[in-house]
């Protein structure tokens, strides 16, 4: 905020997550660039009542927020912070993916409660990590960075993907499979893609189906890439072991039935928030912003 502050004429909105429609409608009324988070929805009626607006600086690497066709259109610049967050997501990946193998969070509960009574030989027995396959669906940036990471734990790596975008990047151990093929097989299934229209619910019923019973399933990309009554309904009957989400359909809302799942790990939302990378999302922001109010290339540009 202080960077934009010494280069720009600031508008904050009202700290309400998301703004309320009207509010976005009047910050972005005379603004040249905005820079807006994943809870704010711009669409065809704002960007038409946005008329000087030559920039938006996502601060998130996915974009789904943004009607890209709407900002074309009127020739407004979409740029998104890839990169600075690839590893942070990663990290927050395995935090999830080992808390829901090893019951973390429920022992944390536990504890807290005072329902502790002691060590026994058989309290919150999880899943082992070492040793067996993860399954990535979507081996763009963040899904290499967390496949990297498995080497560590001697897994088995195996991954679906539409395209490659860095094939120089690629593991030769890790083994590319149809998806199906890869929710077969693993233990662990940690999902990678953008959301897109062709990526929505792209885990369903028919797709949980074909996961293993003791599988679990780890979500840091977006929740609409998960039908989450599906998941509920695999989960309450047996047909999955377990679920770390981070994402969910209808943020802040999850579907009711998660909440009474023991097996769940559910966390609002946080894979790149650490201070150092917020920071630098933050920066490369107002690089984007600079650029093309300056008639450069955007460093970033998605649209
Ligand atoms: C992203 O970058 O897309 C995250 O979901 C928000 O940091």
């Amino acid at each position: 905020m202080a960077a934009a502050r010494e280069r720009f004429h600031l508008t904050v909105l009202p700290k309400a997550s998301p703004p309320s429609r009207d509010a976005l409608l009047e910050g972005l009324r005379q603004a040249q660039a905005a820079i807006c988070t994943l809870t704010e929805h711009l669409d065809q009626e704002i960007l038409s009542q946005a008329p000087r607006l030559r920039v938006i600086a996502n601060y998130a690497v996915g974009y789904n927020n943004i009607v890209l066709e709407a900002a074309r259109a009127r020739g407004i610049v979409v740029t998104n912070t890839p990169d600075v967050l690839t590893e942070t997501t990663a990290d927050l990946t395995w935090a999830l993916l080992l808390a829901t193998a090893r019951r973390v969070a429920e022992g944390d509960r536990l504890v807290r409660e005072g329902a502790w009574q002691g060590w026994e030989p058989t309290q919150l027995l999880g899943a082992d990590v070492e040793g067996k396959t993860l399954g990535i669906i979507g081996m763009g940036r963040i899904g290499r960075a967390v496949a990297r990471r498995a080497s560590g734990f001697t897994m088995t790596v195996l991954y679906c993907s539409h395209g490659v975008s860095n094939p120089s990047a690629l593991d030769s151990q890790w083994q590319r499979l149809p998806q199906d093929e890869v929710l077969a097989r693993s233990d662990f299934i940690s999902l990678h893609v953008p959301l897109t229209p062709d990526t929505h619910h792209v885990i369903g019923a028919a797709e949980l189906r074909r996961m293993r019973p003791t599988a679990f399933l780890i979500n840091t990309s977006r929740g609409p890439v998960v039908d989450e009554a599906a998941l509920v309904d695999a989960l309450r009957d047996g047909r999955l072991a377990g679920a770390g989400l981070d994402v969910y359909e209808q943020e802040p809302h999850l579907h009711p039935g998660l909440l009474q799942l023991r097996q769940v790990v559910l966390l609002p939302h946080l894979g790149s928030a650490t201070l150092r990378t917020r920071i630098q999302m933050g920066m490369v922001c107002l690089e984007n912003i600079q650029a093309v109010l300056e008639g450069r290339h955007a460093p970033n540009r998605v649209a």
